[in-house]
């Protein structure tokens, strides 16, 4: 099963309490570690967290920087416990606009993590599915044999996935917004959707077995008349 979160809600988890944007990012930092806890308990395979997306680049530079600062610090916290779960870490999204050392962070938890297989974590980090689409089609331009199958695999490779991630079965959206914001497009075409208003710094293990509860009571149909249960 293959699980992606949309972690919104942040900044208004901040300003609610009238706190700055940054200590929203630095709560929902911490929220990560118990929901890839809980995916990995519940077998979940695949779990892509969408932290920075393409657009997010027009925001402050002070909360840009906050924001690279905790991937990075989350890469060198969390590294180390998912080699012992045997959970595999790859970032997708774009690289040339990463820092160096943010960029050297990547390819270290990657590397340190490349034989986890318990469960796949992806973090999408300036990441636009229609950036990904554009370069897997321009690829695919070259091909004669096309097929949604290839064009899927082309896709993986242009989302710096070294690994094949396949369909998202599940996506969650936290901070009451409904609507993708330029995430995984394609790979959502059929996914079963689960907005929930939840701010991401308060989401936690428990509004997550929620989600995938509700996710478990879904009929997929896939545009038959058979019925798969979520
Ligand atoms: C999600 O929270 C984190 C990122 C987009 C980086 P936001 O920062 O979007 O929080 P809100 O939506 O403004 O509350
Ligand atoms: C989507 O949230 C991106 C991430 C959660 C990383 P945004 O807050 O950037 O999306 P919009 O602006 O509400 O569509
Ligand atoms: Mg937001």
């Amino acid at each position: 099963m293959h699980v992606a979160i949309i972690m919104d809600g942040n900044g208004r988890w901040a300003t609610n309490r009238g706190l700055c944007r940054s200590a929203g990012h630095i709560e929902g930092a911490k929220a990560v570690h118990a929901i890839v806890e809980t995916a990995v308990r519940a077998g979940v395979q695949i779990l892509t967290l969408y932290a920075f997306s393409a657009a997010n680049w027009a925001r402050p530079p002070a909360e840009i920087a906050a924001l690279m600062h905790l991937f990075g610090q989350y890469l060198f916290t969390e590294t180390r416990r998912c080699v012992k779960e045997s959970i595999r870490i790859n970032v997708i999204g774009r690289r040339d606009r990463l820092t160096e050392s943010l960029l050297r962070s990547v390819e270290e938890s990657e590397r340190a993590s490349a034989l986890g297989s318990r469960m796949h974590l992806r973090i999408a980090i300036d990441y636009s599915s229609r950036h990904s689409i554009v370069q897997a089609a321009q690829r695919a331009g070259r091909d004669a044999d096309f097929s949604v199958g290839h064009f899927h695999h082309l896709l993986q490779e242009a989302d710096y996935g070294t690994c094949a991630a396949g369909a998202v079965d599940l996506l969650i959206r936290t901070g009451g917004e409904k609507r993708l914001s330029d995430f995984m497009l394609w790979e959502c075409a059929y996914a079963e959707l689960h907005f929930t208003d939840c701010l991401w710094p308060d989401f936690d293990a428990q509004h997550f077995q929620n989600a995938l509860d509700d996710y478990a009571g879904r009929q997929r149909r896939f545009g038959t008349l058979t019925a798969h249960q979520g």
